[in-house]
């Protein structure tokens, strides 16, 4: 089998990619490799024979036809996107370029070349917000909340209406918060880790009291295979591993992980800020996973203690990584983000 994997230089497609080279699969990786996609990711793989790599732009028709024309894949998994919430809210003009336009690219070819099923890479973020109770199911209505979310929308819509109106083989996966090795640290879990070893102040958003519902990079990385492999036509199919947490609870967990490896440090709970909290935050996300576990019979295997354990070693271990990734552009973006929030606590 031959995958198309857009987007897989980023911090899932690139675990994604890792997971599946032990099958028997052909992949090629067509990354952009914008700020957040890092060949460095793929380093101890670049050399297998089921594996290559091909830079370029969803948004770029004629190159990725080109892509289809050679590779003729027998599937595609869609991970490129704009993915962060933040960067979103700041300007969103990439969000609609890539995560709509790149993704309608992606659909139309798949529809020239007749492949045998194209995954979208989706998220629980599409439903909107919850109040204290009730979970996300795949019925739950579409009420995205901010650009980001409103783009990924937009793309799922796009992509179930190829499924009816021109019978594209489709399925959507829509996870929940991952976390694990490789991911870009402007995301909570690898910002607090990294805050935690440069001693400074971590930004907790509002009250801190937010959920998120977290799920470890693997396990959705073993249900996009299971989608692959068993997933029912034109379905949606949520995943997650019922581990809500607050956020400053997930910060503390952090601080205390990172505190005990490194106990030379003087890390502290005293090094959280509470700032000006994002705008339009939604306030808890929590996923029901029945179905996928009910019909394709997967299930999560990492524990949140046991993942995020793992997950602070990695950083730990990977100083080069980490450099690669602190350059101007992201100290930019950091500036643009944070130096203007009131602190709050
Ligand atoms: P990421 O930002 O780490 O990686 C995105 C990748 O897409 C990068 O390698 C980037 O270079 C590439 N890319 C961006 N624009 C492109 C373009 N125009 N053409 C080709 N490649 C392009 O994101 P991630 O966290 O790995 O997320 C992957 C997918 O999973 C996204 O679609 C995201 O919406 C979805 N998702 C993420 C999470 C999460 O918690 N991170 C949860 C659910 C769903
Ligand atoms: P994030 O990792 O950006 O993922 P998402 O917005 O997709 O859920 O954020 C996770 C939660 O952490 C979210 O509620 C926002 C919060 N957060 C902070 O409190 N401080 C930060 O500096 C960041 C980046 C996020």
């Amino acid at each position: 089998m031959r995958y198309l994997v857009a987007g897989g230089a980023g911090f899932i497609g690139s675990n994604f990619i890792r997971c599946l080279l032990d099958s028997d699969v052909e992949i090629l990786n067509f990354d952009k490799l914008t700020y957040a996609g890092n060949l460095l990711n793929l380093a101890d793989i670049e050399k297998n024979k089921n594996y290559t790599f091909v830079k370029g732009d969803i948004c770029d028709r004629k190159t990725l036809k080109k892509v289809f024309n050679k590779f003729k894949p027998d599937v595609v998994v869609n991970f490129a996107a704009e993915s962060h919430v933040d960067r979103s809210i700041l300007d969103a003009d990439e969000f609609i370029k890539t995560n709509i336009a790149g993704t309608h690219n992606l659909l139309k070819l798949s529809l020239e070349y007749g492949i045998d099923k194209f995954v979208q890479v989706s998220t629980d973020e599409v439903y909107g917000s919850l109040g204290k109770k009730g979970f996300f199911t795949e019925d739950t209505p579409l009420n995205p909340r901010n650009p980001y979310s409103a783009s990924k929308a937009s793309a799922d819509v796009l992509v179930k209406s190829y499924s009816v109106t021109h019978g594209l083989p489709v399925v959507i996966g829509r996870c929940g918060n991952n976390y694990g090795p490789y991911q870009f640290p402007e995301k909570l879990i690898p910002l607090t880790i990294l805050h935690c070893m440069k001693e400074g102040k971590i930004p907790v958003y509002g009250d801190g009291l937010n959920i998120r519902d977290w799920i470890h990079v693997l396990d959705h990385c073993r249900a996009l295979d299971a989608i692959i492999q068993k997933g029912k036509t034109g379905e949606v199919y949520n995943i997650g591993a019922k581990q809500e947490m607050k956020n400053i609870d997930v910060v503390k967990s952090i601080i205390s992980e990172v505190a005990k490896k490194v106990p030379e440090k003087k890390i502290s709970e005293r090094q959280i800020c509470f700032v000006e909290d994002r705008k339009g935050h939604d306030r808890r996300y929590a996923t029901d996973p029945s179905k996928i576990i009910k019909t394709l019979k997967w299930k999560p295997k990492i524990s949140f203690k046991e993942g995020l354990c793992e997950t602070v070693d990695w950083y730990l271990e990977n100083p080069s990584w980490v450099k690669s990734v602190f350059n101007k552009s992201y100290m930019r973006y950091y500036k643009a983000n944070y130096s203007k929030r009131k602190v709050i606590a």
